[in-house]
């Protein structure tokens, strides 16, 4: 496949700007951030997996995971931050982006983005995706979304849940009609995270539009926010969170 750069390192630069803000707390990040479930990978990762592509695997939370499901974890991760902290036997961590993937073309069976292709400039990524895929591989693409069912999660997660642009909101996979995929096939699966309301903020405290306020303004907004936390007699809170996972079959050049 041929690439069509086209604008498109000035789109990624632009976005990796922004994106570079989470390599300021990548030990929170790491600590505070949870996998999507087993079952998730489950569904989306085809066996037998040779060899999997993971674009944008930040400090490995996910990284692990893959290890578990295929032969070859490629990790390809742009922030040298996150980076450092991504350590995962079985895993091999390549400098790169979505949108410039440093594998050879045609030989993985899964590319897979977690909790990240909001941030890849389009088409670029999908075409790049397409390119290291082998005809009838996987492109799976998932997101852990908090569950706005009540007033509160509204509140507390207005910041976690605004869209990047129409196209390129955190839950949605938008292909172009000329993508060489099948039609898109998606699932959601449903699960509860009980926590303190301090891990609450701290997991808050780890979203791109929180770690881009100013210091005063952020310690501020998160004091706010842990003021709308349904604590219960424990000390605890039950948030429910969605993860969207969605599989597409590549059909070749
Ligand atoms: C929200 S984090 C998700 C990290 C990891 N997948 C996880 O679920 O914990 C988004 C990651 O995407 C990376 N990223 C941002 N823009 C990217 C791009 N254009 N290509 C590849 N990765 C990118 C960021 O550096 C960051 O590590």
């Amino acid at each position: 496949m041929t690439k069509n750069y086209c604008g498109a390192a000035a789109r990624a630069a632009m976005l990796l700007g922004v994106s570079h803000a989470f390599g300021a707390v990548a030990e929170a990040y790491h600590r505070w951030r949870t996998a999507i479930p087993y079952a998730a990978f489950d569904w989306m990762v085809p066996q037998p997996c040779r060899r999997v592509v993971e674009l944008g695997a930040g400090t490995g939370i996910q990284t692990r995971r893959l290890t578990v499901f295929a032969d070859e974890v490629l990790a390809v991760e742009p922030d040298p931050k996150m980076r450092a902290v991504c350590q995962v036997d079985g895993a091999k961590l390549l400098v790169g982006t979505a949108e410039d993937i440093p594998v050879e073309d045609g030989g993985a069976d899964l590319v897979v983005a977690l909790d990240s292709w909001h941030w890849f400039a389009q088409p670029e990524a999908t075409n790049e995706a397409a390119r290291v895929l082998r005809p009838g591989g996987t492109l799976a693409v998932a997101w852990n979304l908090p569950e706005l069912a009540d007033d509160w999660t509204v509140e507390f997660w207005r910041s976690v849940t605004a869209a990047h642009d129409e196209t390129r909101r955190p839950g949605r996979l938008m292909l172009g009609v000329d993508a060489p995929f099948a039609t898109p096939q998606y699932r959601v699966m449903r699960w509860t995270s009980r926590r303190s309301a301090d891990d609450f903020v701290a997991l808050l405290g780890t979203y791109s539009q929180v770690i881009a306020m100013d210091p005063l303004e952020r310690g501020e907004f998160l004091d706010r926010q842990r003021e709308l936390l349904p604590i219960d007699p424990d000390g605890m809170v039950d948030a429910r969170f969605t993860t969207v996972c969605w599989r597409i079959v590549h059909m070749g050049a």
